[in-house]
């Protein structure tokens, strides 16, 4: 119920905003934007995903080598958890292994403890919570000794702006001890083209998990939000280095959310915002390690599709900023 009532004041705040019309990406994930999310990852043009899974397949190696047993795993935003098989098998070839996907979406939670049950030896508990409140709760459940790897892959730290970012990845290693990790995977600087089309793909995925916010808000909120008058649209920001998802009314309309007690009349060509995807430079990850309180210790870079995996390891607290 309460979850319901955040919904409804995030989107009537969101809406009612002076200026761009907001929605917070957060919602784009229910059980349609989840499967929407998976067959986003699968497309031809989407190339990040398979970055990702390419470089901790061929590296996990060479990051579970670099931190001390016993280790104990979390991933924030786990989604399915596909990618993660690479990191949790080569650990539990060492050791048994304890895994906490965290995520909000329920039935990505259920879909990664059914993908990742075969594994032996390592135990899954799924936790239904955002980032930091399951990050709290699994530095709650340690074990002293323990060494705990946060994992936040498929470069999910760009939904953040770049301020909020550093924020944020400061809010997780105050949850760390000094010799924990952090695995973070960021997508670099490529071509806009390539950037507008992975965002943008003419089968018409992306287009489709984008609206599907608006069919929640109709379906969970009693929104009157009719589809076929609003148009996905990516848009890349150079001075933010980020993509932008929007959705733009194709004509001038007036939208009611009952739940939400709101009613907001667009303009034609006017657009909610929905997402930002902001992308990194290898060279600039190092600092951002620095300014939130960890090292970088080591980074891999895809030769494909450019993409970096970054290992960081808690700093003591004299250094961290
Ligand atoms: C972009 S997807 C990435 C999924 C997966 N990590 C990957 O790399 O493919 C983001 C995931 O984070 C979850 N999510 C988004 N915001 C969240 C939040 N504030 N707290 C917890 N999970 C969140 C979504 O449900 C979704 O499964």
């Amino acid at each position: 119920m309460q979850a319901l009532l955040d919904f409804a004041r995030e989107v009537r705040d969101g809406l009612s905003k002076p200026g761009q019309r907001e929605l917070p990406s957060i919602y784009l994930y229910d059980e349609i934007g989840t499967a929407l999310f998976e067959a986003i990852t699968l497309l031809p043009e989407y190339g990040l995903t398979r970055a990702d899974e390419r470089l901790l397949r061929r590296h996990a190696p060479a990051i579970i080598e670099r931190l001390p047993p016993p280790v104990l795993v979390t991933e924030l935003g786990s989604g399915c958890g596909l990618k993660t098989r690479w990191l949790l098998e080569t650990l539990a070839r060492r050791e048994p292994v304890g895994y906490y996907p965290i995520d909000i979406s329920p039935s990505a939670l259920a879909k990664c403890e059914r993908e990742l049950a075969s594994l032996g030896s390592v135990s899954i508990v799924g936790l239904e919570k955002s980032y930091l409140d399951g990050v709290r709760e699994v530095a709650s459940r340690r074990r002293p000794g323990q060494t705990l790897l946060v994992l936040f892959l498929g470069s999910t730290i760009g939904n953040f702006d770049r301020p909020a970012a550093d924020v944020f990845l400061r809010e997780i290693r105050r949850c760390l001890q000094p010799g924990d990790a952090l695995l973070l995977g960021t997508d670099l600087e490529k071509p806009v083209a390539e950037l507008l089309l992975a965002y943008d793909d003419p089968a018409g995925v992306t287009a489709a998990f984008n609206l599907n916010l608006l069919a929640r808000i109709n379906r969970e909120l009693g929104g009157d939000f009719v589809l076929r008058n609003f148009a996905h649209e990516a848009r890349y920001r150079k001075r933010e280095r980020r993509v932008e998802m929007h959705l733009r009314s194709k004509r001038r309309q007036s939208v009611s959310i009952r739940e939400a007690g709101f009613t907001c009349t667009l303009k034609a060509d006017e657009t909610i915002w929905t997402e930002a995807c902001h992308k990194f430079r290898v060279e600039e990850i190092p600092g951002m390690a620095a300014r939130t309180g960890f090292v970088c210790e080591a980074q891999w870079v895809d030769s494909e599709w450019p993409f970096a995996e970054n290992l960081w390891i808690a700093a003591p607290p004299a250094a961290t900023s």
